[in-house]
């Protein structure tokens, strides 16, 4: 039978390395907070370079015995893993709004979808085939074997904190690669919940430790892992400047590298789109999360044929829009993370309006419901010159651009460094051939809001990053090839 937690039996403040719960070695803690109040949920473990060294000793100790495991052994201890995540999905769901403060629908529905990947890639264990080569010479044979990769380092996000975890650890533990990893010090734990899950499943002592860390500490901990040979691989999920700090750091030992970074979603509405169904496409992607969610539309280019009626749609819906804790059972969407998201938002919402932006709907901070709150905002009128137009405003705001031509929208909709998610909206088939093609982005949503899916690839092109999560995909990131020459045979 499959064990069912309590929330308080899920919630660990130490360290999770060899098999072992164990507190920071300079016995540092810090707080995590619930956004939705500012009170301290509780008091975790502040790991420096001592912490993450550990963890890369234990990952190594493990590494030889996981590699050689069988993959159905492997396999039947993720699918272990995934029942767990599964059977715990309330009080796991309740967890994250409570550290991230998603509302629990939101939160339980994370935790299913972070469960998809985990059953996905149990499955993934048992196909990872290589090749026979085709005889080129008498007496040779020639085949191209995977291979783990060795050691990952998995380094992920506060906005989706079972999520993001769940789909490079369970990739990486099909694959026979040992993992050390650090959450996000606003949300690690609900990360901590999972290594205790993962413990109960049965994955063995030291192929999954982890460790949390203070915005001050996380850098030195992980520069660690960077410098350090038995780490082959580094998956992160954050912004820009960190993964290009990564990049370059992890450059004198020549990584392997993930990295599922920022991004600036173009979402275009067509003459001949269904209107109706862009507005409800847009809530789904825009607000999901409320809008702190890297494939969220960041820019939205409306005909100018069908500019006001668009508008008006939109604004009348995201108006009825409920604000509240996680814990009310009717939030739809739920406070920002911290100070600096609303100061963020606050900035971007200013800028525009003193740029010439009309306010639909919202455009105000709602500090009657607690300290991180922002209204679902509409913003008319928005122009290339304001600062929501080239960095992610990661919040509840919709900006909405005017076109007058397919090529304009295209060439706004690439006008980024960015390059993740793109979305448009339009019912002629000819059109949708064209456009899809057309947009620089790694995912295309062509009349849908709801693009992630454990058997799709996700990532990005240019400044969004490289690499590909979930799909048949997913696993080459933690594979290498080996070319095996035979000789002797005749
Ligand atoms: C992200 O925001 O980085 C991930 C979103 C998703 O999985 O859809």
């Amino acid at each position: 039978m499959t064990k069912r937690y309590e929330l308080s039996e899920l919630i660990r403040g130490d360290n999770f390395i060899d098999g072992e719960w164990v507190a920071a070695v300079a016995g540092k803690r810090f707080d995590v907070t619930n956004p939705a109040t500012g009170e301290v949920i509780r008091e975790v473990a502040d790991s420096d370079t001592a912490d993450a060294r550990a963890a890369t000793d234990a990952a190594a100790r493990a590494f030889p015995a996981w590699r050689d495991a069988l993959a159905r052994d492997r396999a039947a201890v993720l699918h272990r893993w995934h029942a767990l995540m599964v059977e715990n999905a309330d009080a796991l769901g309740r967890l994250i709004s409570l550290e991230q403060g998603k509302p629990f629908a939101e939160g339980r529905g994370e935790v299913m979808y972070g469960a998809s990947y985990v059953a996905w890639f149990a499955d993934e264990a048992t196909r990872i085939y290589g090749d026979l080569i085709p005889q080129q010479q008498r007496g040779k044979r020639m085949s191209a074997i995977k291979e783990p990769v060795g050691i990952v380092a998995a380094i992920t996000p506060w906005n989706f904190p079972l999520a993001m975890i769940a789909r490079k650890i369970a990739p990486a533990l099909a694959a026979g690669c040992t993992v050390v990893a650090k959450p996000a010090e606003d949300t690690p734990l609900t990360a901590l919940a999972l290594a205790m899950l993962a413990d109960e499943a049965g994955v063995p002592p030291g192929v999954l430790n982890l460790i949390s860390a203070s915005r001050d500490n996380a850098m030195p901990a992980v520069a660690d892992w960077l410098a350090d040979n038995r780490v082959r691989k580094v998956t992160f999920t954050g912004s820009t400047p960190v993964g290009k700090y990564l990049a370059r750091a992890s450059a004198d030992t020549l990584k392997k590298l993930s990295l599922e970074l920022g991004g600036n979603a173009p979402f275009i509405v067509f003459d001949d789109a269904d209107l109706e169904a862009a507005v409800t496409g847009l809530l789904a992607a825009k607000f999901r999360n409320g809008g702190q969610t890297c494939v969220s539309p960041n820019r939205v280019y409306v005909h100018s044929g069908v500019y006001e009626r668009f508008a008006d749609l939109l604004a009348t819906r995201v108006a009825a829009l409920k604000v509240a804790p996680a814990s009310d059972p009717a939030a739809q969407i739920g406070p920002m993370i911290n100070e600096r998201a609303i100061d963020k938002i606050t900035r971007h919402v200013d800028d525009a309006v003193s740029r010439g932006a009309r306010v639909l709907t919202g455009g105000k901070r709602l500090a009657e419901l607690g300290p991180n709150y922002y209204a679902p905002t509409v913003l008319a009128d928005a122009t290339p010159d304001m600062h929501m137009s080239c960095d992610e405003t990661f919040g509840p705001v919709v900006p909405l651009f005017r076109f007058d031509d397919e090529a304009e929208a295209i060439g706004a909709a690439n006008d980024t460094l960015f390059g993740l998610a793109s979305y448009f909206y339009s019912q002629d088939v000819r059109r949708i051939d064209r456009v899809a093609r057309q947009l620089e982005a790694g995912i295309v949503g062509i009349n849908e809001g709801i693009l992630a899916s454990e058997a799709a690839p996700f990532g990005g092109v240019k400044e969004s990053g490289y690499g590909r999560e979930g799909s048949k995909y997913g696993l080459d990131d933690y594979l290498s090839i080996k070319y095996l020459c035979q000789g002797g045979l005749e």
